[in-house]
């Protein structure tokens, strides 16, 4: 159908402004690389003027790795809470709520020089990363529903998109010529206020999700004036069909808990496979490069360390839209960088954040959502966090921990991974029907059912 291609002006300010979210997420993970050093000045400084006395390499290292890293902490809070949100508040106004955190963490983060303490920072890093785990559920979840189906993939993609254009963002900001120095990293830290009330101001004009007003509140009517302003068409029946099969199929479907997902053997293979792209994601050590990479720069010898982290950001981004072609760097280091980060995108970065959703119908979904969300922040914490110490252990060694990673990722990702792409939700839930089956375990019509209705998010 026509209208179900048409990007429309509602639709685009609707996924436009869903995003931000995106765009906070990448800037907090940008944001702590570049001016780490000036940072660290400021935490020895305070901890002179505490105790009276040089802070030890190895505080300093424990308090840095900590402020890095208690950002996973929150994200894991948050991305485990998102179901605690979306079907009681909705979609919009989640998002909406979401940016009192944001506000929160940006007056703790940018006041914390001014109080003289790296708490401050600490706690404004946890606070930030709740609202990015929130926003790592929110806006894959609304861009979903707002999109016709024929865009839904296409525009999917903008989630990570708007993460690496905030991680880039966050990148040029930190140069020292900008706000990278000693007297302008704390609005460094605390601009992600300005994201956060363009996203209060333009929030109130997007419409709700559809599918929330119909499944989760039945309001039929609603639902199709907000289809009608998405589409920019009057004859929204296709759409409404679809929504409408989707809720009975949930009715049709029990609600799976996270404890039954866990424990019922049906579900295994999809959940394994779900849990190790996320784990491939993360342990991939892409963090180690967004987090820590000025200062791994820095040693292996580059002069101008934020500017070849720049560099990581602008690949990041490039390759996150369309393949390209790399110039020969006089740096191994960067070279290495850009080409770990390049083929990062072009697979595990984008896919693990819409894949589960692929893997799994409408009963399970959400409980899946949650552990997928859950494996992908944990894995997230430890880089974040042991990174620097096993750094210093084994030098730059530490980069082939990653490798061997990377490459039993790999294997796993060939054999045990299915394609999803053409096949329908029932096809695929089909195939892994098929394994549980034919490995020999009983399960009830109930838990088959759900493993391979079709569904449609
Ligand atoms: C993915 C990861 C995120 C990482 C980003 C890098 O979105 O989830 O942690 O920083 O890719 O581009």
């Amino acid at each position: 159908m026509d209208s179900g291609k048409q990007i429309t002006f509602p639709l685009l300010m609707s996924v436009g402004t869903a995003v931000i979210g995106s765009l906070q997420f990448g800037y907090n993970t940008g944001v702590i690389n570049a001016p780490q050093k000036i940072i660290e000045g400021f935490i020895n400084d305070t901890w002179y003027q505490r105790y009276e006395d040089q802070i030890t390499k190895n505080s300093l290292t424990a308090i840095w790795s900590i402020s890095v890293s208690i950002f996973s902490v929150g994200g894991i809070l948050g991305s485990f809470s998102v179901g605690l949100f979306v079907n009681s508040l909705g979609r919009k106004n989640s998002m909406l709520m979401a940016n009192i955190l944001a506000f929160i963490a940006a007056a703790l983060m940018g006041f914390s020089k001014m109080a003289g303490s790296w708490e401050m920072l600490i706690i404004g890093r946890f606070v930030v990363g709740l609202y990015s785990g929130l926003s790592t559920g929110f806006v894959p979840m609304y861009v979903g529903e707002v999109s016709p189906t024929s865009l839904r993939g296409a525009l999917g993609t903008l989630h990570q998109l708007g993460i690496v254009v905030g991680i880039l963002i966050a990148q040029v900001f930190g140069m020292e010529a900008i706000m990278g120095n000693e007297n302008l990293w704390p609005l460094l830290l605390g601009f992600i206020f300005i994201p956060a009330v363009i996203q209060c101001v333009l929030l109130p004009l997007c419409p709700e999700s559809p599918r929330f007003l119909l499944i989760n509140r039945n309001e039929e009517n609603k639902a199709k004036s907000v289809l009608k302003k998405l589409r920019g068409t009057t004859d929204v029946s296709a759409d409404m069909q679809e929504m409408k099969e989707e809720s009975r199929q949930m009715m049709r479907e029990k609600k799976v808990t996270i404890k039954e997902l866990v424990q019922s053997p049906l579900y295994r293979q999809p959940l394994i496979v779900a849990i190790i792209l996320q784990l491939s994601q993360q342990l991939s050590g892409i963090n180690a490069v967004f987090y820590y990479s000025t200062r791994i720069f820095e040693k292996a010898g580059v002069e101008q360390p934020v500017y070849a982290t720049i560099g990581a950001g602008v690949v990041n981004t490039a390759f996150t839209v369309v393949s390209d072609q790399l110039k020969w760097m006089s740096y191994l280091s960067i070279v290495a960088i850009f080409a770990f980060v390049a083929f990062f995108e072009i697979g595990p970065g984008p896919i693990p954040w819409f894949i589960v959703a692929e893997l799994f119908s409408q009963g399970p979904r959400p409980s899946a959502i949650a552990i997928a969300g859950l494996s992908n922040w944990t894995a997230n914490f430890i880089v974040g966090m042991c990174f620097q110490y096993v750094e210093e252990l084994c030098g730059p060694y530490v980069f082939i921990i990653f490798t061997v990673l990377l490459l039993l990722f790999f294997i796993f990702t060939y054999f045990k991974v299915p394609e999803t792409k053409g096949r329908t939700f029932d096809e695929i839930t089909a195939g892994f029907r098929q394994t549980a089956v034919t490995g020999g375990e009983k399960h009830s019509p109930e838990e088959l059912n759900s493993l391979g209705a079709d569904s449609q998010l």
